[in-house]
């Protein structure tokens, strides 16, 4: 198993781009089943993630290939095929994102039921219910989602309000299964509580690129008229949000100098305030750049995740590694899943000063944290561990980076071309 060595103390500068949005593209190319046509994708990143939907794509039929340009073009080669099998579903919870389309194109699907996660409870009740009240039977048996159109005709008769609020806010991956569904079910289907992440408008968007009919697009309530086909077509994924803040926040934790590129603004509000908040500016350049350069020590802050447009829970690690050297105490509120403080025990490893209170961890900025081995045991908290390993005096060792390597395009590339001593060694 591969693991970073990172030397901490670096000053980051320089320029560095955001790849493609894993959580855009994940439901995108699970909507390709719904296409009747080829469909060419641009900014697919090249992840773990990623490599795990293409296999589950070609098991329900779907071939893909990589073209020169970078791009990925995708074709539905035999429709009848409807599983998605344990070993490949339980690698990554995404793989759920094939439910909707299967369903909505092909009638009937079988979906192995995603297994536990390191992040806390993280139920699909939701996804079934918004999809029974688009008019599927559902059952689970040795272990899968079985899922159907009811006897005699399509799925849904007439018209249907579907309520995807749940107790933590709206579902993501939730109102990807539920729309992808929706947009080939006969009659009109009213989402509310729909979830209005940028990733979903981006899924949103590239259905509506095919030919579905959707309104509403961004807010929490998506009007749908069901269409009889949805034909290919191409589109660029957006920017990884998520992705940006990490980098975003390796460079204020290192008091560095860089331009982050291919990045949207409009998507980042909230980590931007918050960095503003701590005193670290973040300036536009251009349209799809932002700059931050660092120098203070940061101010402690409070926050708590949400979902869009509040402070994104996927970004709650990384911005608790650099509270751990702020000059004060910070408070750090999980909303979305109020267990995810995996990284707290890691980052404690290496001298930071973390109480947690329920969902709340209270954090004492600390002058300088010291490297140490740690361990990654997710995918943001293993972000976390890095950005803090940058910052820390003396040698970090991050052990299992396959975690980091299911959502980070070539994170340690991209670091030390920025002047990080950062390296990966297998083994
Ligand atoms: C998506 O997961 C993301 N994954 C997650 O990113 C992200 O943390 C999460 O949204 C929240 O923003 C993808 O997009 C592939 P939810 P998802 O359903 O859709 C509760 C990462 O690091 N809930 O929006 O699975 C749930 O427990 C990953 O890239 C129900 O109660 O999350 C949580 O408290 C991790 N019932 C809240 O809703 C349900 O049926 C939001 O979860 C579904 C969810």
């Amino acid at each position: 198993m591969d693991r970073f060595v990172i030397e901490g103390g670096a000053e980051l500068r320089g320029e560095v781009e955001v790849s493609g949005a894993k959580n855009a593209a994940l439901p995108i190319l699970a909507a390709t089943i719904l296409a009747d046509g080829e469909c060419r994708l641009e900014g697919i990143p090249r992840l773990r993630d990623l490599t795990t939907m293409l296999k589950i794509l070609e098991t329900l039929g779907v071939e893909a290939g990589w073209q020169d340009d970078g791009s990925l073009l995708t074709r539905v080669v035999d429709p009848s095929l409807t599983r998605a099998p344990y070993e490949l579903v339980k690698t990554m919870r995404a793989s759920i994102c094939v439910l909707g389309p299967l369903l909505g194109r092909r009638g009937r699907a079988e979906v192995s039921f995603p297994g536990g996660c390191v992040i806390g409870p993280r139920p699909v009740d939701l996804h079934l219910a918004g999809l029974e009240a688009l008019g599927a039977r559902i059952r689970v048996e040795g272990g899968y989602i079985e899922a159907e159109r009811r006897a005699g005709g399509g799925l849904g008769r007439g018209d249907r309000e579907i309520y995807l609020g749940g107790p933590f806010g709206p579902t993501v991956t939730g109102t990807a299964n539920v729309l992808s569904a929706a947009v080939l079910t006969p009659g009109t289907t009213v989402i509310q509580s729909a979830a209005c992440e940028p990733e979903v408008i981006d899924l949103a968007s590239f259905l509506r690129a095919m030919g579905a009919d959707i309104h509403g697009i961004g807010s929490p309530t998506l009007t749908v008229r069901g269409v009889e086909r949805l034909v290919g077509g191409t589109w660029r994924v957006i920017p990884d949000r998520i992705e940006a803040g990490t980098l975003l926040c390796a460079a204020a934790v290192t008091r560095g100098d860089v331009t982050v590129g291919n990045v949207e603004p409009s998507h980042l509000t909230a980590p931007l305030a918050l960095l503003a908040r701590m005193g670290i500016p973040v300036r536009r350049r251009g349209e799809r750049a932002l700059h931050v350069a660092g120098g203070e020590r940061p101010r402690p802050v409070d926050v708590v995740t949400l979902p869009y447009p509040g402070f994104p829970t996927d970004l709650q690690a990384q911005f608790m590694a650099v509270l751990s050297v702020a000059a004060g105490n910070s408070f750090v509120t999980e909303k979305i899943y109020p267990e995810r403080f995996i990284h707290v025990p890691e980052l404690q490893r290496m001298g930071a000063r973390i109480r947690k209170e329920g969902p709340t961890a209270i954090v004492e900025g600390v002058e300088r944290l010291s490297g140490c081995p740690v361990m990654a045991s997710d995918l943001r908290a293993s972000a976390a561990l890095v950005v803090a390993g940058l910052a820390a005096r003396g040698t970090t060792t991050v052990e299992r980076v396959y975690h980091i390597d299911r959502g980070y395009e070539r994170i340690e590339e991209k670091l030390a071309a920025l002047g990080a001593r950062i390296e990966r060694r297998a083994g």
